[in-house]
This record gives C-alpha cells, structure tokens and sequence, in this order.
C-alpha cells in the first residue's frame, strides 16, 4: 500500500479526515504521542489498525473526540466524577475509561463493555476529528511491542507501506502516552500512569469528597507475560511486552554519584568487548525533560546501532518519575541493578 505522507495544511487535514470517514487509516500528531487513527464507529475499520500495528485484538482503542460534550454519545451517564476531571483536565492528555454505549463495536472497545475516552488539545488532532465527523479510535502509532512514536519520522518507520496516511507534524510535547483513569467505579483507579499524577487527579476529585488509587498491577515489577495468571491488570494493554528497543538495557537505581560511576565503569568494560554503548542519564528532577525524550532516545539507539543501553533510574515518588520509570522497566524488561 502507498502511504501519502502529508504536510499540516488545512487541505491535507481535510484529505486526512475524508481518508478516515472512507474507513481508511491515518496516523496524526497528539501532544503525548502519534495516534494511527480510524473511525471509532466503524468495526471494519478498527480491525485494520490492528492489522496494521500487529496488536493482539483484546487490547481496546482509545476514542479520542472533538468537544466535551461528545462524551455523552459514547457513554450513557456523566457522573460527578467524570465532570470534575473532564473540566480539569479537558483538552489534554487524560484518559477516562467509562462504559460505553451500546452502538461502539467491539472492536473498538476489545469486546470489554467500557470504553476509553480522551480529549486531545492538540489542534492538528483536534481538527482532524471535527472534520471526519465520528470520533477517532486511536492506539499510539507504532508498531506493537516497539516505543511509541514521538516525531514523524518514527511513524514513518513503523508504519509506512502499512497504512493510507501519516499527518507530518510536530514533536509531541509530552512524549509519553497519557494517563488512564478509570471512573467506572465509585473510586478513580489509575491504570496507566502519565503526565497527569494521582496527586493532580486527587486536587481536582477532593471536592467531591473522594481519593484517587492506584491499580496494584502497576507495582508488580518482574518479567510477566500473557500467560501469568497472577497478573490481571485492569488495562489489557499493561500486560504485553513493550517499549522494547533493539539493544540489551539494565537500569541502574540507587544514590546518584554511585548510579554514575556505575554507569561509566560498566560502559568502559562493555566498550572494551567491543560493544557499541548508549546512556540515558536525565538531571536530577527533570522529569517532564524525560517524558519528553525517553521514545526518542530508544529509537535514536536502534538507529545507531547500540548494542547496549545504560538507563539511570528516575525517582519513583514523583508522580511524572513514575510514569517515565513505568515505561523505562518495561523497555529494559524489568532488569534493574541497585548500586
Ligand atoms: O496518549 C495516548 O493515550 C495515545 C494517543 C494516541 O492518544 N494513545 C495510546 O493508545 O496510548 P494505546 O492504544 O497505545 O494505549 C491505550 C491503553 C492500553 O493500555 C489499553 O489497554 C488501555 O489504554 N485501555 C483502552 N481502553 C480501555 C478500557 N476500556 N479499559 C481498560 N483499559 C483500556
Ligand atoms: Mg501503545
């Protein structure tokens, strides 16, 4: 399949949004990551994005829509709780997993009877899903398994050939996926954490006289695959491999003088067995810093040819930190040296 690579003007966006009202695929900009893009309403559709990406087929879309108020076409009552963070955090990069209506195909939602919602503030994205007139059912741009695409050109590697379209924006500005909150319950549960913390969701709930948790799933750090029957968690796709460069990657975790000397000393006896070896070391309590450039460092890797990545932890007690940490555990498949 040819795949038009398109500027951001407003007759390509209009093209892009003809393509995704024809049931085609298109990938565009949002400010946490690229979105591969298909008509949230349309199961055929869908399916082919899963295709596309060689995702398994139980792991749902998110719908990303236009306006507020398209929220009530996607679920059948706007709690108390769903106002609040909506009016918090609307436009941006905050998931809410609601139940969904009956009309939403199953492929869409992964045959679950939820679905995830968010409201993108990137105006590229934004257009793009007024001018399709459906809502856009939207995983992250990449191949499965490989980082979540940042820049365009990250999409084009993955994606080209695959697809019909690829808007070619901007960075994204934050650069890792956002959070997701689900608020089926009476209690907001983080499935996946993000940019927005369980200290931020927790400002914009405590009038309503409620707390925000974390799923338990989200501290099991070890090595898990779809067969382990002990880890169940709430958001299907937390449970497949991820993020996964090219290279072997250890994280280096502990007091940050030793985490760099570490670091050095096991780079120089790498390098000395002729191993070509990246570092990812963020400054001290530059989190959204490592938001911002996590992806991107593993792709830039893959492209060099790095045969071994060197990660220095971040500090999981901030809310960002652990965001970041979440993906990077994934990324070195959980391995983890304490120094
Ligand atoms: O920032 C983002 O959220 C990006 C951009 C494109 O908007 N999208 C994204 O989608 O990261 P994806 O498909 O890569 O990740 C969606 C995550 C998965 O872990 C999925 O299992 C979870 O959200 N999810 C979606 N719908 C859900 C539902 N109904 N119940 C539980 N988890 C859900
Ligand atoms: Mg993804």
């Amino acid at each position: 399949m040819e795949t038009k690579l398109l500027d951001v003007t407003t007759e390509n966006i209009e093209l892009a949004a003809a393509l995704i009202a024809d049931g085609k695929l298109v990938a565009f900009p949002t400010e946490t990551v690229y979105g591969l893009g298909a008509d949230a309403m349309n199961g055929r559709a869908v399916g082919k994005v899963y295709a596309a990406k060689g995702r398994p087929s139980d792991n749902p879309m998110i719908v990303h829509i236009a306006e507020k108020e398209e929220l009530a076409r996607l679920t059948p009552v706007v709690t108390p709780i769903m106002e609040a963070l909506m009016e918090t955090f609307w436009p941006g990069p905050l998931t809410m997993v609601v139940r969904k209506m009956p009309g939403i195909p199953d492929a869409t939602t992964g045959g679950l009877d939820t679905v995830g919602v968010r409201m993108p503030s990137d105006e590229i994205a934004r257009k793009l899903i007024r001018k399709s007139g459906c809502p856009i059912a939207a995983p992250s741009a990449n191949i499965s398994g490989r980082p979540s695409p940042t820049k365009p050109e990250h999409v084009v590697e993955d994606l080209q050939g695959r697809i019909d379209a690829i808007l070619m924006g901007h960075d994204c500005q934050v650069g890792i996926e956002s959070t997701v909150v689900d608020v089926t319950d009476d209690i907001p549960t983080i499935l996946r954490p993000g940019i927005i913390t369980q200290k931020d969701l927790e400002k914009a709930v405590e009038k309503l006289g409620k707390k925000v948790e974390m799923d338990p799933a989200l501290f099991v750090n070890r090595p898990r695959d779809v067969s382990d029957k002990d880890f169940k968690p709430k958001a299907p796709g937390m449970k497949y491999k991820h993020y996964a460069p090219k290279a072997e990657m250890l994280i280096i975790s502990g007091e940050i003088s030793k985490v760099k000397a570490e670091i050095e000393k096991l780079k120089a006896e790498n390098e000395a067995k002729g191993k070509n070896v990246g570092v990812i070391l963020f400054g001290d309590h530059q989190f959204k810093e490592a938001a911002h450039d996590f992806f991107a460092k593993l792709r830039d890797f893959d492209v060099q040819a790095v045969d071994m990545i060197l990660a220095g932890a971040l500090d999981s007690n901030d809310g960002v930190g652990f965001a970041v940490m979440n993906r990077m555990l994934k990324s070195a498949g959980y391995s983890i040296l304490n120094v």
